[in-house]
């Protein structure tokens, strides 16, 4: 099927899942958990790296940025460092990107899904053209949507939940995809607090308040701020090492992808 967005070849399949997140939240073991509940479950999928400096992959991927671009001769050719190499490297991939859109297209009926891993530093993708030019790509001819990893037991500390929350609310006005809250290690700590302070931002300020730093004046006006971001949010919890959430992790997914088909 296609949706109004009068982007000619569009599909409803396979849904595009990048997936994003702060170093330590835990993405490269989702990534794999993810990947390992595709298989168990029969789900058809695709695998691509995007990160051109990581060494190894805990899982196999299908296409990889690293059969492309050679990340060290990048750096020596034109005498980059580590950061400036990574972010070269996604602008020569990025040139070739309509040849990566045109391989999932053939392969689109036999596709559910493709999981997007993104280099570890974040804001690499997030914030990069070659990241933006990506994504639009992406955007333009599948449905799309951002899965953004949070570290749950970390962000139990309300200055910490609300930093990570004004990150993703950039994402998402960056990004304009469906944004997926994805709380990672709920087998450390489960993410019911946050789902609480999204609900209720009295409560999120209650618990604010308990932090007498200077900040919490500014994250209590902030938390008014990101009750509209809130709305328009969909969140899950995962554990990447017990596979906890897996099955509603799809769920968002699909109903994101839906979305998306009506929205853009
Ligand atoms: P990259 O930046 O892509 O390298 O990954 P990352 O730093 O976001 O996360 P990585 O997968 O390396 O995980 C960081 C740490 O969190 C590791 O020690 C993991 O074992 C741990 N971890 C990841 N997921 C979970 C989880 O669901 N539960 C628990 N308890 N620990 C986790």
């Amino acid at each position: 099927s296609s949706s109004g967005n009068g982007f000619p070849n569009f599909r409803r399949k396979p849904v595009i899942i990048i997936v994003v997140g702060m170093a330590g939240s835990g993405k490269t073991t989702l990534m794999h958990r993810l990947v390992a509940h595709t298989h168990i479950k029969n789900i058809r999928g695709y695998v691509m790296n995007l990160d051109p400096a990581v060494m190894t992959l805990p899982y196999a991927s299908n296409i990889d940025i690293r059969d492309t671009v050679k990340y060290k001769e990048v750096m020596k050719q034109f005498n980059l460092g580590p950061n400036g190499g990574i972010l070269t490297s996604m602008n020569l991939f990025a040139t070739k990107f309509n040849e990566v859109i045109s391989m999932i297209e053939r392969r689109a009926d036999q596709l559910d899904y493709v999981l997007v891993d993104t280099p570890g530093q974040i804001e690499i993708f997030t914030w990069s053209a070659s990241g933006a030019i990506i994504t639009e790509a992406f955007a333009s001819t599948f449905p799309t949507v951002v899965a953004y990893v949070v570290d749950t037991p970390r962000s139990e500390d309300p200055t910490t939940f609300m930093s990570n929350m004004l990150y993703a609310c950039s994402i998402l006005y960056k990004t304009r995809l469906p944004l997926i809250l994805t709380f990672n290690k709920v087998d450390v700590a489960a993410h019911q607090f946050a789902l609480e302070w999204m609900e209720d931002f009295e409560a999120f300020q209650t618990a604010a308040s308990s932090d007498q730093s200077y900040t919490s004046t500014l994250t209590q006006s902030l938390s008014l701020v990101l009750d509209e971001f809130y709305n328009n949010l969909k969140s899950v919890g995962v554990s990447a090492v017990s596979g906890a959430g897996m099955e509603a992790f799809f769920q968002v997914v699909e109903a994101s992808a839906d979305e998306y088909m009506d929205t853009y």
